[in-house]
């Protein structure tokens, strides 16, 4: 099995239900208060780690009890650790999540995200093997994010990056991003898929919520629906979807089978409230009906 190798954020979510989103000025009462393990890097790798993985998780956490308990949840799901870096006087990133009708807004404080360095890319690439598999996102300084693609693609790495939240800084690396996750909003800001292609991209996999999603290459475009399932929250769907895409890779499924397993997976996760904690494990996803 190729080993995966995610290097992104952690957060810690506060997730709050609300009917509506507020205006400005307004007091809202919501409900359902939850304090929860997330961060894109994080449930990415906990997603490859539940649905069957070995991962190891490369980032940062600030040295207080969120960052403690983050650990301990990765620990939990299966994933190595030991390249997760406790940052002395930082807080732990975190995620202000308002969930209304199913939806949520995000708004994000990097905390220690923001610490990521070249140096920690190094030493995780370190046990990399030339197939291994490389995850990324946009939760941490751009140019290190972008520093880890490069010498991924140089290690004989397979690189995919979930371009979220949408930075068009991340541009100039994409000449080392084999396939590339954006939504629609984040496709669209990109410039489109031929954008992409243009810039060295050699796959766009496009998530579209309920509508499934599309993978184009130069070749062609093919779009794919997603199970139908009760919405509940769509907090990690995205990032269910990547880990397991992941996960599958690792033991040698061909992309289209590893989409389909990562779509089934994000739609599960969609059922439940929560991020981390509500993506499924593989046995989940295998005997959903
Ligand atoms: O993709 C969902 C994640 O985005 C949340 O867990 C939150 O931490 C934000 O980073």
């Amino acid at each position: 099995m190729k080993k995966i190798i995610v290097v992104g954020s952690l957060n810690t979510d506060m997730v709050i239900r609300a009917p509506y989103c507020p205006k400005g000025g307004e007091t809202l009462t919501g409900s359902d208060f939850m304090v929860n393990c997330g961060g894109k890097g994080a449930n990415q790798a906990t997603a490859a780690a539940k649905l069957g993985g070995n991962v190891l998780m490369c980032g940062c956490v600030g040295d207080d009890m969120f960052g403690e308990n983050l650990i301990n949840h990765l620990a939990f799901a299966g994933v190595n650790t030991r390249h997760v870096r406790k940052v002395a006087g930082t807080p732990t990133g975190t995620a202000v999540i308002i969930v209304t009708n199913g939806e949520n807004r995000i708004v994000l404080d990097k905390g220690a995200n923001a610490c990521l360095s070249a140096e920690d890319i190094d030493a995780v690439l370190s046990e990399a093997r030339e197939g291994d598999i490389y995850l990324t996102q946009l939760e941490n300084p751009i140019d290190v994010i972008g520093y880890g693609l490069k010498r991924a693609k140089e290690k004989g790495l397979v690189t995919i990056l979930n371009p979220a939240p949408a930075d068009r800084a991340i541009s100039k690396y994409f000449t080392y991003v084999d396939f590339i996750t954006p939504n629609e909003s984040e496709l669209e800001l990109f410039g489109g898929k031929e954008a992409l292609f243009a810039n060295g991209i050699r796959a766009v996999i496009t998530t579209l919520g309920g509508d499934g999603y599309e993978y184009a290459d130069k070749e062609g475009v093919k779009q794919y629906p997603c199970i139908s399932v009760k919405v509940v929250d769509t907090t990690a769907a995205g990032d269910t979807f990547c880990g397991g895409m992941c996960a599958e890779l690792a033991i040698g499924k061909p992309l289209n089978e590893a989409m389909a397993f990562g779509s089934k997976a994000a739609s599960i996760t969609c059922t439940r409230r929560g991020a981390a904690t509500a993506i499924p494990y593989r046995n989940e996803v295998e005997n959903w009906k």
